[in-house]
């Protein structure tokens, strides 16, 4: 079961979860991260790295954070990876917490 990054990243961006990831199998667009699911080992490192809370794995996703499975198996295949931690967006605290974000997911 990999682990799913979820919409609480959106617009937030901390990147903590990169600088844990033992197989780089993080994937970096505009506005979100993705996690490659052919690559992810399910070590579960990340989940609490996220100040957000973004990170779960499919089988603890709740019924509106399923989209995500399919999104981070997406756009993990058209993103570069990101394999260091930087500093999250700058307007990152606006965000927080924010509930339908994901038209702001920016491709
Ligand atoms: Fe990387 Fe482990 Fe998180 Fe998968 S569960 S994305 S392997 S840190
Ligand atoms: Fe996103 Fe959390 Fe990583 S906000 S970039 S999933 S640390």
């Amino acid at each position: 079961m990999p682990y799913v990054v979820t919409e609480n990243c959106i617009r937030c961006k901390h990147t903590n979860c990169v600088s844990v990831c033992p197989v780089d199998c993080f994937h970096e667009g505009p506005t979100f991260l993705a996690i490659d699911p052919e690559v992810c080992i399910d070590c579960g490192v990340c989940e609490p790295e996220c100040p957000a809370d973004a990170i779960r794995p499919h089988d603890r996703l709740t019924e509106d954070q399923l989209i995500y499975v399919q999104l981070n198996r997406e756009l993990a295949q058209v993103w570069p990876g990101i394999y260091e931690q930087k500093d999250p967006l700058p307007d990152y605290k606006k965000w927080e917490n924010v509930k339908g974000k994901l038209s702001e997911l920016v491709r």
